[in-house]
């Protein structure tokens, strides 16, 4: 056989096993055999690949956004508390409170984000927030939402990771003067009103 014969059949092989392979896997596509319900847990190979793409494509994208300069100011966090009560609450839960029928059915099931064994990265969690992440429930906020406002959001789960019942209910509903007293965070001298 002669040297360019033999490259000839190389290459026809190698096309011939990317077709088989294309074809395979239409054909698994299309057969229906996997199983999309959102009852069952994902497989351990599927949930591993998902959320291993998550965790390297945040690790590749995420970072690039600065941080304002008061990320962590009362006025912050209590802004973000009450986004992620309005908007977040439902999917990732809330101290002492049941999970909302939505949270409970998805797959994969969002992250207690509020636990203290979390580490909520700010410059991290910001880009998730933003972009959200493709083939789970977490939306997109960019979309709708100022960075701004998703700092703010970002701010409160990386302070607040732990937060008790009472003070994460404060934070949410309490007004200014009851919120800034109570959780003895650094915030701007109250007003007196007596000057
Ligand atoms: C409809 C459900 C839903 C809502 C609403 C939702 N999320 Fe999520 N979120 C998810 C799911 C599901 C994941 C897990 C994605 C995965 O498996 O990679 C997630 C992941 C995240 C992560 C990444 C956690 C990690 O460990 O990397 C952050 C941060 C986050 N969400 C923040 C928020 C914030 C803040 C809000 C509100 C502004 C919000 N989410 C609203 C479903 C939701």
């Amino acid at each position: 056989m002669s040297l360019r014969t033999r490259i000839a059949t190389i290459v026809a092989t190698v096309v011939a096993v990317f077709v088989l392979l294309g074809a395979a896997g239409l054909a698994f596509m299309y057969s229906g055999v996997y199983d999309v319900s959102a009852s069952s847990r994902d497989i351990p190979i599927v949930a591993k690949l998902l959320h291993g793409t998550y965790e390297a494509s945040l690790h590749r994208h995420a970072g690039a956004d600065v941080a304002p300069g008061d990320l962590l100011s009362f006025e912050n966090i209590r802004a973000g508390a009450r986004m992620y009560d309005a908007s977040c609450a439902l999917c990732h839960g809330a101290p002492d409170r049941p999970l909302s029928a939505v949270g409970q059915g998805i797959q994969p099931a969002a992250p207690s984000l509020l636990s203290a064994s979390r580490r909520n990265k700010p410059e991290l969690m910001f880009w998730t927030i933003k972009h959200g992440v493709n083939m789970t429930a977490m939306p997109s906020f960019g979309k709708t939402q100022s960075d701004e406002a998703l700092w703010q959001v970002a701010a409160f789960i990386f302070a607040e990771r732990g937060v008790s019942k009472d003070k994460y209910d404060l934070l949410v509903h309490g007004d200014d003067q009851v919120g800034s007293t109570a959780v003895s965070l650094k915030s701007p001298t109250p007003q007196t009103g007596k000057d």
